[in-house]
């Protein structure tokens, strides 16, 4: 188990009814800056049950509105501009990872001098940030209780992470039911969302029975829940244990003690980079090729142990139960939870982004548990392809 120090300071207010919990912002300040995506906050209500306990508290809202799926940085400055001239005290991002991560960079952008495009391209310069709150509505990146932000410029085909300490949200009002009106879609692209970053820390390990233990017990939450709330979109107990699992995901529990360098993520956010597809699509259409090309004798053990925990499959061929771990993954993504099954069906008709995609995704993986090149990674989107 590789050294961590971890600290999630996030409150979290889980179940039925815990927007009831929206007053306590008002121990925060006056000011808030309210943030949300397309629209869908309206349609399901969730918008007018905020909005009647944020005046029940006297708080001034403001509002930023129309952020993007692949939040794009030029909504972020608009959201810094508002926050500085109307001297905002607090973020509340009702929405899902696109609206908070978007809220996480206008909340530090707020307390930064110059452009927050400086903020996604080094964290190092993430100081300080407004409070940040958030209402969840789409389960699936865990940003409700990470320091992580995930912002694109799509005029330069650029999408890239940042994170610091400061961002990692104060209270996170998880209400599994905010989550019945998400689409068969997203639903089924948040499954693989949250289910590849637990792979992700899953495939990093050393020796970490205790995070090895519970990621498989997270996987096995996914792939029981995920097609249950597929069928049936109101089943609370499917959206609560979705949610929960996805929260724990990435929030440390897991990944602490793991090797910290991802190789499907930044695969795929050079997917998102140049074409704007669906995050958790993307890396269920590359997961399946990138543990195709990994495996070999040293990560053997690993598929091993993935295909009988996670899967329940058993036989005495290591290397025919390591296929057939993957392959339930396949069916598991693209039968059972309808998700495309290739860079083709996304709209990515032709090969060629993939050098120079592939180029910037090796900045970050050359440190993976399984390092990966260049060469790699244009052979893995060929393979996805
Ligand atoms: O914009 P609205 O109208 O809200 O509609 C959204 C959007 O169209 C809709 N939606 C959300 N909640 C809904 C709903 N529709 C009906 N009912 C609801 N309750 O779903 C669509 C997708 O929303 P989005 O926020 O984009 O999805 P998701 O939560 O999957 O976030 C994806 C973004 O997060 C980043 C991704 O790269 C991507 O940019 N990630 C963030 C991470 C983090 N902060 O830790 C880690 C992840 O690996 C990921 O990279
Ligand atoms: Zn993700």
């Amino acid at each position: 188990m590789y050294n961590f120090s971890m600290q999630i300071p996030t409150r979290i207010h889980f179940g039925k009814g815990a927007v009831s919990h929206l007053p306590e912002l008002a121990n925060y300040g006056k000011k808030v800056l309210l943030v949300y995506g397309g629209g869908s906050i309206k349609k399901n209500g969730i918008y007018d049950a905020a909005m009647a306990l944020l005046k029940e508290a006297e708080l001034e809202v403001h509002e930023l509105s129309g952020v993007e799926p692949n939040p794009r940085i030029q909504t972020v400055r608009r959201g810094v501009e508002i926050c500085k001239s109307e001297g905002i005290d607090m973020l509340l991002a009702i929405g899902g990872g696109s609206t908070i991560d978007c809220s996480k960079v206008i909340a530090a952008g707020a307390k930064y001098e110059g452009d927050a495009w400086d903020l996604v391209l080094d964290a190092s310069k993430i100081r300080e940030a407004l409070p940040i709150f958030d209402i969840l509505t789409l389960s699936a990146t865990g940003t409700e209780m990470d320091p992580y932000a995930v912002i694109s410029d799509l005029t330069k085909n650029e999408k890239w992470g940042t994170g610091a300490p400061c961002m990692i949200p104060t209270m996170s009002i998880l209400d599994p039911e905010y989550t019945y009106s998400v689409s068969k879609k997203q639903t089924a692209a948040g499954t693989a969302d949250m289910m590849s970053h637990t792979m992700e820390n899953y495939f990093s390990m050393e020796n970490a029975d205790c995070q090895k233990f519970m990621a498989e017990g997270l996987l096995r939450t996914m792939i029981k829940n995920g097609p249950v709330a597929l069928e049936n979109p109101d089943n609370y107990d499917a959206r609560a244990n979705l949610m929960w699992a996805a929260t724990h995901a990435i929030n440390g529990i897991v990944g602490d003690g793991c090797s910290p360098a991802w190789c499907v993520h930044p695969m795929e956010h050079e997917l998102s980079a140049f074409y704007d597809i669906t995050h958790g699509e993307g890396l269920a259409i590359l997961t399946p090729a990138w543990m195709e090309h990994i495996l070999s004798e040293k990560t053997l053990p690993h598929f091993v142990e993935f295909a009988k925990n996670v899967w329940g499959l058993t036989g005495d061929d290591d290397w025919a139960l390591a296929h057939a771990g993957i392959d339930a993954l396949k069916k598991f993504f693209f039968e059972t939870m309808g998700i495309p099954a290739n860079l083709r069906a996304v709209g990515i008709t032709d090969d060629k982004n993939f050098d120079i995609m592939a180029q910037k995704a090796s900045k970050a993986t050359g440190h993976a548990y399984v390092a990966l090149t260049k060469e790699d990674i244009v052979e893995i989107f060929k393979a996805a392809f």
